[in-house]
């Protein structure tokens, strides 16, 4: 459904992605792993046109372009197909709950009021937020935010969400809530891309893992081969950093 192939990003002289391959298939649920610095945020800027790439080409169902060409138009039509959720929620301030939501609705989608507002309310209730509709941000926990952003991206009925650290800003005792809310989405199919640092999530929720070392894909296969049987060294220290139950003889 989406694809990448050879993606190349600059920052400077410094080369930052070295070549990016990957596909991701309707339903799955994709985690990218990696080391802090590895290219993560980096590759889903490239991918949501945050950041113009390089090099590469970008394959969505049946659109199939360089990236490098791609023409504003373009972007607005393949973004109409990614919702996002980042680290910092990047809610409107000045609007409700209600409002975050019904933004996009009105404004890209043209959705007419009654329906769009139909919408608005069952997204919100989908995330446990409905009866904070009228709350602006400011009046909500960080987890709270966080659901209220993604209420926002799956009420465009993307075909791909894409996630970068959605709960690495929330207080420990705020992340669960989140994920919760994450799981239910890949409960019910959706197709994600999670960047995350929480090894629980890759382990119990996703189906695949893509690990990033150094600009490139180093790993990309099915969760439970990447956790039992890791492919190289750095993946191994990795493992053993990270997870405190890593069994060290592996
Ligand atoms: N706008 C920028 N200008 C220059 N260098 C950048 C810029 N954004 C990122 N970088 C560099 O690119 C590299 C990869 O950064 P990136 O944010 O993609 O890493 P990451 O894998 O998301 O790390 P983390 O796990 O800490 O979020 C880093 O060395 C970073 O310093
Ligand atoms: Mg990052």
């Amino acid at each position: 459904m989406l694809e990448v192939k050879n993606l190349h990003k600059k920052f400077g002289s410094v080369e930052i992605l070295k070549g990016i391959h990957f596909h991701i298939n309707k339903g799955e649920v994709v985690a990218v792993l990696g080391s802090s610095g590895s290219g993560k945020t980096t590759l889903l800027r490239c991918l949501s046109f945050l950041e113009k790439a390089d090099h590469g080409e970008i394959i969505f169902d049946d659109f199939h372009k360089d990236i490098t060409q791609i023409r504003p138009k373009e972007i607005r039509q393949l973004r109409m197909k990614m919702g996002f959720v980042f680290q910092n929620y990047n809610l409107f301030r000045n609007k409700t709950a209600f409002q975050n939501v019904m933004e996009g609705l009105r404004i890209a989608q043209k959705v007419p009021e009654p329906q769009a507002k139909e919408i608005a309310v069952n997204t919100l209730k989908k995330v446990g937020m409905l009866e904070r509709s009228d709350y602006y941000p400011d009046q909500l926990s960080g987890g709270q935010q966080q659901r209220v952003a993604i209420a926002r991206a799956i009420a465009l009925s993307p075909k791909v969400i894409l996630f970068d650290e959605p709960t690495s800003a929330l207080d420990p005792e705020l992340t669960g809530e989140v994920l919760d809310v994450m799981k239910m989405l890949a409960r019910e199919g959706t197709t994600m891309v999670v960047v995350t640092h929480e090894m629980g999530f890759a382990q119990e929720v996703a189906n695949r893992i893509i690990f990033m070392d150094g600009g490139r894909i180093a790993a990309d296969q099915p969760s439970k081969e990447f956790f039992t049987s890791p492919q190289d060294e750095n993946i191994k220290r990795f493992l053993r950093r990270t997870l405190a139950d890593y069994d060290y003889t592996i």
